[in-house]
C-alpha cells in the first residue's frame, strides 16, 4: 500500500489536462467511485490498527492533494478556453464621435477675409467697447448731427465729451489703423458690432461686419469698383455682376450702395431678390477728406476708398437663409447643416 500511495503522489505531480474533459477524466481516475484513491481508502479499512494512524494521515494528504491538483487543472483549462475565445474584431469601424463644426458666420467671415488677403489686405482688429471719437467724430459725424441716428447706439457711459459705447461698425478700427500705421494702408477689419435695434428676421442687435480701407496716392473710384467686382465674383461666382447706387455716409464722398446680380435667379427676378434681380451687399465710397485730415493724412496727397458689409447678410445670400435669427439661436439642427463646409 505504501508504494501505491507514493506512486499516486508521483502521478499527481505529473498530471496534465488540456481541457475540462481531461480534468474530469483525471478526477474520475483518482477520486471517482472506482478511482485509485477511492480504492486505497477502502483498503485502509482492512489494515492493521497500529498502522492506521500513519496510513490514515498519508491517505488524507493524498486525497487533499488530488483534489487541489484537479481543481488547478480545471482552472487552467478554463483560462485557456477563454484565451482562445475570439477576441474583439479590431478591424471593425469605431463608434463615430459627434464632431462640432464651425459656425456659418465664422465660415463666411473667413471666406471674405481670405478673398481680401489674396488681394494684399492685412487684417486689423480693435476694441468692441469704443469711444465716441473713433466710432463717430473721427468719421465726420459732427456732434448732434442727425447722421448719428442712422446707427442706434448702445452707450456704456454718457455725460462727458467722449462717452464709451459699443461700436456700431468696425470703421472705428479703420480710424485706429490710420492713426497708427504707415501709408499706404490696405486693411480689412472683421468684427462684432452692436446696434440698438429690435430683433427681427432682418435685423439684430449684434452682428458681424467686415470693413475695408485702402489709402494710397492716386486711389480712384475705378479702383474701388474693381476691388468690389473681384470680391463679388470670388464670393458669389464668376458670372456675378455688380451695380452701384448713389448713397450717403458721413465718412465717404461720393458714397454708394453695392448690389450683386441675384445668384438664385441670375437676374430674372425671384422672391429672394424680390423680383428685382439684384441683392444689396455693402456700402462703400471714397474716404471723405475730413476723415483723412482727422487722422493726420494729407488729402491733397493721398486718397482712398472704404467699404463695409454685414457677414450675416452675405451668409444669408450665400445659403438662402431667410431669417437672421437662425445665426444667433445655436440650434444644432441649423448649425449641423454647415458641417461639411468646415474644411474652409
Ligand atoms: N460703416 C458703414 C456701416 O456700418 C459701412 C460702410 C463702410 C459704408 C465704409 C461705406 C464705407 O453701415
Amino acid at each position: 500500500m505504501k508504494e501505491a500511495i507514493e506512486q499516486i503522489f508521483k502521478e499527481l505531480e505529473q498530471l496534465k489536462a488540456s481541457s475540462q474533459k481531461e480534468a474530469e477524466e483525471a478526477r474520475v481516475r483518482f477520486l471517482g467511485k472506482k478511482g485509485e484513491i477511492t480504492a486505497l481508502m477502502e483498503q485502509f479499512r482492512t489494515i492493521a490498527p497500529e498502522m492506521k494512524r500513519e496510513y490514515g494521515q498519508k491517505l488524507n494528504q493524498l486525497k487533499k492533494e488530488a483534489l487541489a491538483k484537479i481543481e488547478e487543472l480545471r482552472a487552467s483549462a478554463e483560462a485557456s478556453v477563454q484565451a482562445d475565445a475570439p477576441k474583439e474584431d479590431l478591424t471593425m469601424p469605431g463608434d463615430a464621435m459627434p464632431l462640432g463644426s464651425r459656425h456659418p458666420v465664422s465660415i463666411v467671415r473667413q471666406e471674405i477675409v481670405d478673398i481680401f488677403r489674396k488681394a494684399g489686405y492685412n487684417v486689423a482688429e480693435g476694441p468692441e467697447i469704443e469711444d465716441d471719437y473713433h466710432v463717430f467724430e473721427a468719421l465726420n459725424f459732427p456732434p448732434n448731427h442727425p447722421a448719428r441716428e442712422m446707427q442706434d447706439t448702445f452707450f456704456v457711459s454718457t455725460g462727458h465729451l467722449n462717452p464709451l459705447l459699443l461700436r456700431t461698425h468696425t470703421s472705428s478700427v479703420q480710424v485706429r489703423t490710420m492713426e497708427s500705421q504707415e501709408l499706404p494702408i490696405r486693411v480689412i477689419c472683421p468684427g462684432r458690432v452692436f446696434r440698438n435695434e429690435a430683433i427681427s428676421a432682418r435685423a439684430h442687435c449684434i452682428f458681424h461686419q467686415v470693413e475695408g480701407l485702402y489709402i494710397d496716392k492716386n486711389v480712384t473710384f475705378a479702383d474701388l469698383k474693381q476691388a468690389i467686382l473681384v470680391f463679388a465674383r470670388e464670393m458669389f461666382g464668376p458670372d456675378t455682376e455688380i451695380r452701384m447706387r448713389p448713397s450717403y455716409f458721413p465718412f465717404t464722398e461720393p458714397s454708394a450702395e453695392v448690389d450683386v446680380s441675384c445668384n438664385i435667379c441670375h437676374g430674372k427676378g425671384c422672391n429672394i431678390c424680390k423680383g428685382t434681380g439684384w441683392l444689396e451687399i455693402m456700402g462703400c465710397g471714397m474716404v471723405d477728406p475730413n476723415v483723412l485730415k482727422a487722422s493726420g493724412i494729407d488729402p491733397e496727397i493721398y486718397s482712398g476708398f472704404a467699404f463695409g458689409m454685414g457677414v450675416e447678410r452675405i451668409a444669408m445670400l450665400k445659403w438662402q437663409v431667410n431669417d437672421l435669427r437662425h445665426y444667433f439661436e445655436n440650434d444644432m439642427r441649423f448649425l449641423g447643416e454647415f458641417a461639411t463646409a468646415t474644411e474652409v
